[in-house]
């Protein structure tokens, strides 16, 4: 695990294997003024004049240092310009410049902070990027290697220039820390397979979270008591497994009095399709299914390290879907939770199945806002693709928090509708409604049979399903689980009043 340490100091007497020269995208010479007590190197200096070096945003280039250095590598990287420059900016070439030193094998690397004071963006804002950025980058899954590869870098030092930064600093690198820690628990359940990640062993995940976790309370409902308390969907969709279905909930400050956040996400260890199969190459990613609940799983986490002061609360709806004897099968009805009833169109259709019971669940906790995750529409990455999640909600003032919060974190979300008229394509003909209005807007159909089982609250539903994985390392993004969501919700978390 990388060790991220903050001190005042220059960067030119700094003893490490390694150090990060960040240098914004302007005429020549001025570039290298930008950086405070760094001497001009000769072989740098020829790089810009040659313009072999532009600072365009994350261009790198490797230079070493006289024997007289107490360093031995210097790694210059472009900033971009410096009216561009953002977070995102921050978070990539935090994540470039330490992922070519790691690939090189160099352990120790010094930095300095990106300028501050440039667009707005805080001395503890840069850490935290600059701490995710570089976190998030060196992630790799290798639970299941034979020989682990990770032996690159093990401590990165931050440099304050001055001393009034220390603390901002110091706090941004924090709040950094916690929010990729989560981020990295999320990844982990969702790149390990479906006979690891049962449902079972996903409550265990919440239980031993709140074991760890002072403020948070865990209770898992098993399949027996999923039954008696009437959640027909969850039951349904579980009722094919050998791993029975459970129902987990994570409890943020339980004795707090205000309405609590409530975050749902959909847990589904396998989705094979069930009775209605996947196709061989449909089924492939199948074990990522519950990337809903590792993305709300994995912000509870960060949300207790950050000991924000509200009321905040999982809901997990885990079952896995599979094909067998005791299946549900299309063509049957379902009685959810809230007494209304569904025609079971596809058995792959069944992450709204879970939802649905999960929605009306949560409305005995008198919720300021609900909002579900979950990878519920292939029709919602055909739209979107990898880009942004697909956001129905029910309420503006909730729709542009989280708008706003996936700007600032770059877990973009783009609002998709939730007209009438795809209501309209899922009505029952035997039932209350059906769990499939077939292909033609796909996303917006199962986001209107969850909108008819969200309470009285302020209701948020956003489709992961192309946000959730990704099959291409990008920045700070692996090839696998993203943990698309934790960022996002700590984020609306952190941004959410007191007083509800
Ligand atoms: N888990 C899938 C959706 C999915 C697809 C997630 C691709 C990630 C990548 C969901 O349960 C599903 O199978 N949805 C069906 C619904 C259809 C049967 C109405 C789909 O999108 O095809
Ligand atoms: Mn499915
Ligand atoms: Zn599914």
């Amino acid at each position: 695990m990388l060790n991220i340490t903050v001190r005042q100091g220059h960067l030119q007497k700094q003893r490490a294997d390694a150090i990060i020269v960040n240098l914004f995208a302007e005429s020549n010479r001025n570039l290298l003024k930008k950086v405070k007590g760094f001497v001009l190197n000769r072989s740098i200096q020829q790089a810009i004049d040659l313009k072999d070096f532009t600072g365009k945003l994350c261009e790198t280039q490797l230079h070493y240092a006289p024997d007289s250095s107490p360093f031995r590598r210097i790694l210059i990287i472009g900033l971009g310009y410096e009216k561009d420059f953002n977070l995102e900016s921050a978070r990539r070439v935090a994540a470039v410049s330490i992922r070519k030193l790691d690939e090189i094998g160099v352990r120790s690397v010094a930095t300095t902070l990106f300028s501050v004071g440039s667009n707005n963006l805080s001395s503890q804002e840069m850490a935290q990027a600059l701490t995710e950025g570089s976190y998030l980058a060196l992630y790799r899954f290798e639970s299941h290697r034979s020989k682990k590869i990770n032996k690159g870098i093990q401590k990165l030092t931050v440099l304050a220039s001055e001393e009034k930064y220390l603390t901002s600093i110091k706090k941004g690198v924090k709040i950094g820390e916690s929010i990729s820690e989560g981020t990295i628990l999320a990844r982990n359940l969702i790149n390990e397979p479906a006979d690891v990640i049962t449902p079972k062993a996903l409550a265990n995940v919440a239980k031993e979270l709140s074991q760890n976790h002072a403020s948070i309370r865990c209770r898992v409902i098993n399949e027996r008591s999923i039954e008696k308390l009437g959640m027909g969907a969850l039951l349904a969709v579980g009722q094919g497994s050998s791993n029975p279905p459970h129902f987990i909930i994570l409890d943020h400050n339980p004795h707090l009095k205000s309405r609590p956040l409530v975050f749902v996400g959909k847990g589904i260890t396998f989705d094979s399709g069930g009775l209605s199969l996947k196709s061989t190459s449909g089924i492939i990613n199948m074990k990522c299914d519950m990337a809903g609940a590792g993305a709300v799983i994995g912000a509870m986490s960060a949300i207790s390290k950050l000991k924000l002061k509200r009321r905040i609360i999982a809901i997990i709806p885990a079952a896995e879907n599979m094909p067998d004897g005791k299946s549900f099968r299309p063509g049957d009805v379902i009685k959810t939770l809230s007494g209304k009833t569904i025609e079971v169109i596809s058995t792959d259709a069944e992450g709204r199945l879970v939802l649905a019971d999960s929605l009306t669940y949560a409305e005995q906790f008198n919720p300021s806002a609900v909002i579900d995750l979950a990878t519920l529409t292939g029709a919602c990455v055909t739209a979107l693709g990898h880009h942004a999640a697909g956001l129905f909600c029910s309420d503006d003032l909730l729709a542009n928090r989280l708008i706003e919060a996936g700007q600032y974190t770059h877990e973009r979300v783009w609002r998709l509708p939730l007209w009438p008229e795809y209501r309209e394509q899922i009505e029952g003909e035997v039932a209350d409604m059906k769990n499939s209005g077939g292909p033609p807007g796909g996303a917006s159909t199962a986001a209107a049979l969850l909108y008819e089982f969200a309470g009285n609250y302020p209701w948020a539903h956003i489709d992961i399903a192309g946000t959730a994985t990704s099959n291409q390392f990008n920045y700070y993004t692996p090839k696998g689980g993203v943990g698309f969501g934790v960022r996002l919700l700590t984020q609306l978390a952190r941004n959410w009043p007191t007083n509800f």
